[in-house]
């Protein structure tokens, strides 16, 4: 069947060095653009892509499409680092130029196999703006970095009846001497699934069926994206995307949603069996994580800071997106946390300011920086509304608000010049037991906040795009509040 053309199906390759050239001189004095998170520096990024520890470094790879803030044909972008924080941008991993892959390289995960880094990824093949259909393919970085698409490609050509052509993003692992890969899916009926591959190799695949898991989503779920398989601390846990997930009660308010299902995988019987599930995080800017396992058996996560079929305000400037800061993922009390890594303190510039202070009303902290790591400890006493403030200016604010009667914690984006998703709300919250004590952690960096609550229970990861002097951080109560509080200044 002939293949589908439009302007956004190019490669990196088409392109001039003076094109590229405006392209990055574009965006170069952008006062959005993040310090230490990871970003493009023209075009726009989605999904982390291939994350490993390998050979002693860090590779992240992520979806990327060079010309402009929009979605077309993705090139796997490439980053590594010894410690997570000092990155270094290496040349793009993944370009689409063959037939297997003619509309994109899409996203995939990685798996080290005999030495080297198998790079599984998909193949997106478009045939019209509706009609697609999906090959699984392989690139193989070695030792020394080279990265070559494997000769035999594709490995899973098309996809397996019963399901459309949205089959994607493949997720392989080990159990014993037998491969296995996740993919998610669409079934004919247009809902969606994750079905499962297995292999004795990485190389040869073969189709073993759909994954059941006793999970009632409703029928509105049209896809599965990015499934994620992993154990932590005892217990099997499946990440996904699924999309069509309406809002209900705290949850699910972004157009696409990400959850975590604790449960016990069977790989004979191809079940899961759900103990409990959960969104993910609770901001507006998060989806399509991937997690891969550190030096010392860590869980590390990374997630896309972004949502799709958004407008975001540096679209005009070229550019879109960035990836969150990897996080720690540990399983307590039947609930996944998730902190920043260790490593992330050496962001840290040493200037630290350590406070103790009472409010009553709203106090403001002399600050003047745009990344910035903060650490409150809020003792309630008497209050019943309390929280802060961030990007805080006299016209604009991020609104982090506990509220004890309610037992609900809620962030307002509300109050920027530069608003944009708001067809999709301007509050997140999420149930949680504030009692006496409530620990609140923040990184900032720029134009985008992560805040993570009682050590990772609740989690907003939320794009803001303030003007220059909405800098400020505001603590208010409405009640006597004590608030200790820890601010570093992080490095640029
Ligand atoms: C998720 C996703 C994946 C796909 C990729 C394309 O954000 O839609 O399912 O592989 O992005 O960029």
């Amino acid at each position: 069947m002939e293949r589908y053309t439009e302007p956004k199906y190019r490669t990196i390759y088409e392109a001039t060095e003076e094109e590229l050239e405006q392209l990055r001189l574009k965006s170069i004095h952008s006062k959005w653009k993040p310090n230490f998170h990871i970003h493009p520096q023209y075009g726009l990024i989605n999904d982390p892509n291939g994350l490993a520890y390998f050979n002693g470094e860090y590779h992240v790879f992520y979806q990327w499409y060079p010309f402009g803030a929009m979605h077309g044909m993705k090139h796997w972008a490439h980053a590594k680092s010894k410690d997570l924080v000092n990155w270094e941008r290496l040349p793009v991993a993944i370009v689409p130029v063959e037939d297997y892959e003619s509309h994109g390289a899409y996203s995939g995960a990685s798996l080290e196999i005999d030495g080297k880094l198998y790079l599984y990824y998909t193949g997106n093949i478009k045939y019209s703006a509706e009609e697609r259909s999906a090959n699984q393919n392989l690139a193989i970085m070695d030792r020394d970095g080279n990265i070559t698409k494997y000769e035999n490609n594709p490995l899973i050509e098309g996809v397996p009846s019963g399901f459309t052509g949205h089959v994607r993003d493949p997720k392989v692992f080990q159990k014993g001497d037998t491969y296995y890969m996740m993919l998610g899916a669409q079934r004919t009926d247009l809902t969606g699934a994750i079905i499962v591959y297995e292999s004795s190799n990485g190389i040869d695949w073969s189709f073993k069926g759909e994954l059941n898991i006793n999970l009632e989503l409703p029928d509105s779920v049209y896809m599965l994206e990015c499934p994620d398989y992993f154990e932590l601390d005892g217990k099997d846990v499946i990440v996904v995307s699924p999309q069509g997930l309406k809002p209900d009660g705290h949850d699910y308010h972004n157009l696409y949603n990400v959850i975590y299902v604790i449960g016990k995988l069977n790989l004979e019987t191809l079940t899961f069996d759900v103990e409990t599930y959960q969104e993910l995080d609770k901001g507006f800017d998060f989806y399509a994580p991937q997690t891969f396992t550190g030096p010392n058996n860590e869980r590390f996560l990374y997630a896309w800071a972004g949502m799709g079929e958004i407008d975001y305000p540096t679209d005009k400037e070229d550019w879109a997106h960035c990836l969150s800061l990897p996080r720690e993922l540990n399983l307590v009390n039947g609930k996944v946390l998730q902190k920043p890594a260790d490593s992330l303190k050496l962001l840290r510039k040493g200037q630290k300011v350590k406070e103790l202070m009472t409010v009553e009303g709203v106090k403001e902290i002399d600050h003047e920086s745009s990344q910035y790591e903060l650490e409150l400890d809020f003792q309630n006493k008497t209050s019943s509304t309390f929280g802060v403030e961030l990007f805080a200016s006299d016209t604009e604010g991020l609104v982090l608000q506990f509220n004890k009667e309610k037992q609900v914690v809620s962030l307002n984006r509300e109050k920027f010049d530069a608003v944009f998703g708001e067809e999709f709300g301007i509050i997140r919250s999420a149930e949680l037991e504030i009692g006496d004590i409530t620990k609140v952690q923040v990184i900032v960096d720029r134009s985008i906040a992560e805040i993570f609550i009682n050590d990772g229970e609740v989690v907003f990861t939320t794009r803001v795009f303030p003007k220059s002097e909405s800098n400020g951080i505001k603590i208010y109560s409405d009640g006597k509040l004590e608030c200790s509080f820890t601010k570093y200044e992080l490095s640029e």
